[in-house]
């Protein structure tokens, strides 16, 4: 089975985390401190295929990464983890990058939007990473308990690299999702990330933040 690492020590990479180790497989959440609290509490609820580490840590022990960073400081994540470690490695990108600084409904930063993207960006950054991007569509309860949607819940995916979309649908399908719908290259970011708005508008409109999107075709 194949190693996971996840940057970020947030809600997302909890869930996320949490799901993964519950599913068999053997997972390291980073931080930019190799005692953070909230990834040792993580660890110790966790059992023994859970552990803890930098983000440098993680980078090396992962097959495949998740990246539950903020959004506004994921490029320096990776430059901090050593951008050669992720040479060759699936790279999932959950992120949104949203301009905090901004509050809510949310905005997105412009250096990350409209003719880019955060995971194009990173994809950029390191060109031998395989960079797919999927699950940021949904707030974080939803994200690895698929099975809590709608059955005709859609799940949208993007990429370049089509080996790594299989092993990321892979996974997706382990987290309950059932309709998985593969935008094309990674330049489909910019959508996926853009949502964010609409996600927002939606949120404001019915208070509820585990609603799904089906896409009817
Ligand atoms: N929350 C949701 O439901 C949801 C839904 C869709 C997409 N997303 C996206 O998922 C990502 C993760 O969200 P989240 O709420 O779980 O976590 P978050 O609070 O956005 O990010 C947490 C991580 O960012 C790291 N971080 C913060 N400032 C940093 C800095 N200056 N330098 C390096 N690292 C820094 C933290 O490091 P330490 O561990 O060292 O503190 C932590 O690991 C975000 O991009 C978010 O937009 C979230």
């Amino acid at each position: 089975m194949k190693k996971i690492g996840i940057l970020g020590t947030g809600d997302v990479g909890n869930r996320i985390a949490t799901r993964l180790v519950a599913l068999g497989y053997e997972v390291k959440m980073g931080s930019r401190t190799a005692n953070n609290e909230k990834a040792v509490e993580w660890a110790k609820q966790n059992g023994e295929k859970a552990s803890t580490g930098t983000f440098t840590d993680v980078a090396d022990f992962g097959d495949i990464i998740f990246n539950c960073t903020k959004g506004e400081i994921t490029l320096s994540v990776f430059e901090q983890a050593g951008l050669e470690k992720f040479s060759g490695k699936i790279i999932v990108d959950i992120t949104m990058p949203l301009d905090l600084a901004k509050g809510f409904p949310f905005s997105l930063l412009p250096q990350y939007s409209n003719t880019t993207s955060l995971s194009e960006e990173i994809q950029k950054l390191m060109p031998d990473a395989k960079v797919t991007k999927s699950l940021n569509i949904v707030n974080n309860e939803l994200m690895a308990n698929g099975e809590k949607a709608p059955a005709n819940a859609t799940m949208l995916l993007a990429g370049n690299d089509a080996g790594a979309k299989e092993e990321v649908k892979t996974i997706l399908t382990q987290f309950g999702w059932k309709d998985i719908l593969d935008l094309g290259g990674i330049q489909a970011a910019r959508g996926m990330e853009s949502f964010s708005s609409m996600w927002a508008y939606v949120y404001q409109a019915t208070q509820n933040a585990n609603f799904t999107i089906t896409i009817n075709r």
